[in-house]
């Protein structure tokens, strides 16, 4: 029997719109019912190019009756009061990172999702992603034991924003580098190690700090430690090497961001090589202890966006989740405290890189 055809709304028809767009556009069992942009230009793209339904105010799109899900892909300043009102207007909604830009922003989108007896999904949409699965699936597994220390390279691209004329140019607008890019890390360090992150150290990186102070602010972190129970250790260090200038045209995305990350666990290690596609495993039998390759996993000639960035293919993991009664892949409350941990990187980003402990207590709103 054919599944029955859920019905979905797109709120910002930006670069993550658009694309999500254009992945719907391809299900049977998924209905694009209309998208919401302020920006006229935009909103005539997706009427002539894509044949869509169009409101200039994101409420009319809550408004619409025949919508289940709405994606909020506006920029960060605005997800809490589009998830809130999606919420509100009885719709599940799948919210893109950063969750939003303060405290008080998130403990109103929980309250919200609460009160409202449907789902926000936040799009950390690497867990979903085949690599990192892949990793905590192998983590899981028992493959390298229990998990001490992880080691996550970000060789950082970007657009240039500063050059940007769009809300990207105003920091406030982002909310900090730890909130807009640096939230996808700490959520696979919480996500591989199975555990909270109590403290963090955060340290800048001064001299990539552009003429007037703040346009490369966000992107200029050199290394953030984060400390779990135990003693273990998740370190996320951060080079601009800006691949993106010398990316083909139309790849400027997926090759702006570089990975590699080292996972060593009690009984052997693992490294991901995520431009290669590829994992090795390696336990500790050579002579000596030393360390030994066990296998190598490939995944050549997969997209990058299958590889670690799978956005389109989270956003149908949800959907079918809510057709068919499911929860969520993960909660919102499970991102809040990637968000704390965030939250405190910005803190000890913001004193040069001291010591701070991750406060987990929400604010009453
Ligand atoms: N998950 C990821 O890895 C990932 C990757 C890229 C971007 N993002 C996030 O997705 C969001 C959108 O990013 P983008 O690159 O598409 O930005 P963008 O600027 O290309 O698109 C944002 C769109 O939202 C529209 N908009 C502004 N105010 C609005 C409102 N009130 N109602 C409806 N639409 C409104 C803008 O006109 C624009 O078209 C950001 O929050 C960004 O952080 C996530």
């Amino acid at each position: 029997m054919a599944e029955r055809q859920i019905k979905i709304g797109i709120a910002g028809f930006g670069g993550v719109g658009e694309n999500i767009a254009k992945d719907i556009i391809k299900q049977k069992d998924i209905k694009l019912e209309g998208v919401a942009d302020p920006d006229e230009a935009k909103r005539r793209r997706a009427e002539e190019i894509y044949g869509i339904k169009t409101y200039a105010d994101y409420r009319k799109l809550c408004e619409n009756k025949e919508i289940e899900i709405i994606y909020n892909a506006t920029p960060n300043f605005m997800h809490s009061e589009v998830a809130i009102n999606g919420l509100r207007s009885g719709k599940h909604v799948f919210s893109e990172k950063p969750f939003a830009i303060t405290k008080e922003e998130i403990a109103a989108m929980l309250k919200a999702e609460k009160e409202s007896g449907r789902y926000l999904q936040i799009d950390f949409e690497m867990r979903y992603s085949l690599l990192p699965k892949r990793v905590k699936e192998l983590i899981d597994a028992g493959e390298i034991g229990e998990p001490k220390n992880i080691l996550f390279n970000h060789f950082c691209g970007g657009q240039g924003f500063e050059k940007e004329k769009t809300w990207r140019a105003k920091i406030e607008n982002i909310g900090g580098y730890y909130i807009e890019e640096g939230c996808h890390r700490l959520d696979i360090f919480r996500y591989y190690m199975g555990e909270d992150i109590k403290e963090v150290v955060a340290i800048p990186a001064p001299q990539l700090r552009g003429p007037d102070g703040w346009h490369r602010a966000y992107r200029e972190p050199a290394a953030t430690l984060c400390f779990f129970p135990g003693e273990k250790l998740a370190n996320l260090v951060t080079i601009q090497h800006r691949a993106v200038y010398f990316a083909p045209p139309g790849m400027e995305n997926e090759l702006g961001h570089e990975y590699n990350v080292s996972v060593v666990g009690s009984d052997g290690s693992l490294y991901v090589n995520f431009w290669k596609g590829t994992i090795l495993l390696m336990d500790f039998s050579g002579p000596g202890g030393k360390t030994c390759l066990k296998r190598m996993e490939s995944y050549p000639g997969l997209d990058l966006n299958i590889l670690h960035h799978n956005s389109c293919g989270f956003f149908r993991d949800f959907v079918y989740r809510m057709r068919d009664g499911k929860p969520p892949f993960f909660s919102a409350f499970d991102s809040w405290k990637t968000m704390a941990s965030v939250f405190a990187c910005e803190e000890s980003f913001k004193k040069g890189g001291e010591r701070v402990k991750v406060d987990y207590t929400l604010p009453q709103v």
